[in-house]
């Protein structure tokens, strides 16, 4: 299994299991299959609802002596409405209650955007607070006092843009190790991916295969269908393998950690085999022609009329 090098010498294996979008009721399973099946890196957030079923999964993990704790890289964020310095360990503080540990292997800005608090996704501009009135510096301290009192082994970011990374690393104490961004070959940011190199940030790549299972509340219904695209199709019958595993691969091969989600044993399995899938430098280049800088996820949510987040100035672009 690739893994990512941090600079106290921790590894994090480069793929993991994502579970946003997994229900309670689903994730249960799919954790104990996963681990099961030799995964041993859960992407987890309090805004994906199902953290303390992930918890008892984990407790059944540990109690049976399948895996231990300190085998399992286990990150998880920290979420819009809790932003104020104050406000950010005892945040953390629930997600460890919930998922039954006692650290974090990551923990990460979820986004760098405010809303009030007890909100989730604000209908309309006064649920929301501005980057302004709340900078993001003030929250990466509580960040950092997160990390001095050993909640959390590693802190960085999700969503952040090279401009608001570049600002962070600016000011901050502690540098983020790590930006968790949307990441896949129709959306393949290079320019990210080449400053996050040179400034010793690791990426994960969140969304791989393109996050079909969003709600239709989040979805364009002529969106592109990733794991249909003919290249990736061809490149996957060359190795004898499926689309889903060549997304991994390459995000792989890029350096990049990468979480696909699933609840299914069988693409688990599969999803998990993609570590031995062995893409040609032909096969690179042909995904990173595909690159159209295409968002699943834009970030429409944060910008209701009179939001102080426009699409322009979350992604700085
Ligand atoms: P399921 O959970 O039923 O397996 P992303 O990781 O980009 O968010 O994508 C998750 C979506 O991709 C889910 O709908 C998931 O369904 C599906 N999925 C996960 N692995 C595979 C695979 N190997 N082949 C096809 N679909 C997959």
């Amino acid at each position: 299994m690739n893994t990512l090098e941090f600079a106290n010498g921790d590894s994090m294996p480069a793929l993991g299991l994502g579970t946003w979008k997994s229900k309670p009721g689903e994730v249960f399973g799919a954790i104990l299959s996963a681990i099961n099946i030799g995964y041993r890196h859960i992407d987890c957030a309090p805004i994906y609802g199902n953290e303390k079923e992930i918890g008892e999964a984990l407790k059944k993990c540990f109690d049976d002596k399948i895996v231990k704790r300190e085998e399992v890289w286990i990150t998880s964020k920290l979420w819009n409405d809790q932003h104020h310095q104050e406000e950010v360990v005892p945040a953390l503080k629930n997600t460890l209650q919930d998922l039954q540990l006692e650290y974090l292997d990551l923990f990460l800005i979820h986004w760098p955007v405010v809303v009030k608090k007890g909100l989730y996704r604000p209908g309309s501009a006064d649920g929301f607070i501005s980057l302004k009135e709340l900078p993001i510096g003030d929250t990466w301290m509580g960040m950092e006092t997160a990390l001095e009192k050993s909640l959390a082994r590693h802190i960085g970011v999700s969503n952040f843009s090279v401009k608001k990374l570049e600002a962070l690393v600016a000011g901050a104490k502690v540098k983020p190790e790590m930006n968790q961004i949307e990441m896949h070959p129709y959306l393949s940011q290079p320019e990210m991916v080449s400053f996050c190199n040179k400034n010793s940030i690791h990426l994960t790549a969140y969304s791989p295969l393109g996050s079909f299972d969003r709600s239709p509340k989040v979805k364009r219904m002529d969106e592109p269908v990733l794991m249909n695209d003919s290249i990736l199709s061809a490149i996957a019958e060359e190795h004898g393998c499926t689309a889903a595993q060549v997304l991994i691969a390459w995000a792989m091969k890029r350096g990049t950690a990468v979480i696909p989600k699933s609840v299914s044993p069988e693409r688990l399995k599969q999803n998990f085999e993609a570590t031995h899938v062995s893409l040609t430098a032909t096969n690179m280049e042909e995904i990173n022609t595909l690159n159209k800088h295409y968002r699943y996820i834009d970030g429409s949510f944060w910008t209701p009329e009179g939001s102080p987040y426009t699409i322009a100035n979350l992604w700085d672009e």
